[in-house]
């Protein structure tokens, strides 16, 4: 534990990405806490708070030291607390009129970067544990500087200076997103390219940016090609080497940038209630190849 503070401490949670800050209370944060935990978030990519009480207007409050903070875009099936549409509701449970609460179910959610379909992809996202079921739904982040960083140079080659489609059709979930038309073509679904390698815009490092694996495509390839290549890319970038596997308690906060990091999340007994809320910082900038 490195003691950057009388009680505050910082504890790596896995090689390729993440650590867990300690010793701050996130409804009460000091300013010098706040720089702390904004260096932090820049040098792991996904920081883990254990024990929080936290107030939608906390929640709120604490997701600004990202960035601006979003409302829940209309297209993406997400449903906010009434009265706090920067607070999406993550969830399996049904409210009184049958129609579920949140999004996302209790399946698996597939590895993504959050809407990097987008020209300019959402920056932060931040979960926050209500409810939980008794196993399952662990959320899953790989580190996508260090999978770059630990990938086969004859890979790296094949992807320098390619773009990839990420794809606007599906969520994470599997679900069409609304008022877009089904597609399982890479080559005519809606999407949008971004470098197949990046330059992080704060940091400089070099990152890997595949967003998600359904109807991808890399740029300039036949699609057997891009097929193949998206297959060798996704089974190097999601290697335990680069993953952290979070168990969750009641009161963790979990956030990720998703600008160097993907996510997936575990399919859950769809009988177990599982709540969380979500928030995510607006992206200000495109993608810029490194
Ligand atoms: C997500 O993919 O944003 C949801 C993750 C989760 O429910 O743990």
């Amino acid at each position: 534990m490195t003691q950057t503070h009388e009680t505050r401490g910082l504890r790596p949670l896995a090689p390729g990405v993440g650590a867990e800050i300690t010793g701050v209370d996130l409804s009460d944060f000091s300013q010098d806490d706040a720089g702390f935990i904004v260096d932090a978030y820049h040098t792991h990519a996904a920081l883990l708070f254990r024990d929080q009480e936290l107030s939608h207007d906390g929640l709120i409050a604490f997701s600004s030291l990202f960035g601006e903070v979003d409302v829940a875009p209309e297209n993406q099936r997400m449903k906010a607390v009434p009265g706090k549409p920067q607070i999406y509701v993550v969830s399996n449970i049904k409210g009184e009129n049958g129609k579920p609460i949140g999004s996302l179910g209790s399946g698996e959610a597939i590895w993504h970067a959050d809407m990097s379909d987008r020209e300019n992809p959402p920056e932060a996202t931040l979960l926050y544990a209500v409810e939980l079921p008794p196993v399952g739904g662990d959320t899953w982040v790989a580190g996508m500087a260090s999978a770059l960083e630990g990938m086969p140079a004859e890979l790296r080659r094949r992807i320098e200076g390619r773009s990839i489609k990420h794809d606007g059709t599906y969520n994470s979930g599997g679900f069409v997103r609304k008022g877009v038309e089904a597609s399982d073509d890479p080559l005519t679904c809606t999407g949008t390219l971004h470098p197949a390698i990046c330059a992080h815009p704060v940091t400089g490092q070099q990152v890997l940016y595949l967003g998600r694996r359904r109807n991808a495509y890399v740029d300039g390839l036949s699609l057997a090609e891009s097929e193949s290549l998206l297959d060798a890319l996704w089974a190097h970038a999601t290697q335990d080497a680069y993953c952290y596997a979070h168990r969750w308690r009641k009161g963790d906060l979990l956030l990720w940038d998703n600008r160097s990091t993907l996510h997936r999340r575990d399919a859950f007994d769809p009988e177990h209630r599982r709540m969380m809320l979500r928030t995510q910082t607006k992206g200000r900038l495109a993608p810029r190849a490194a």
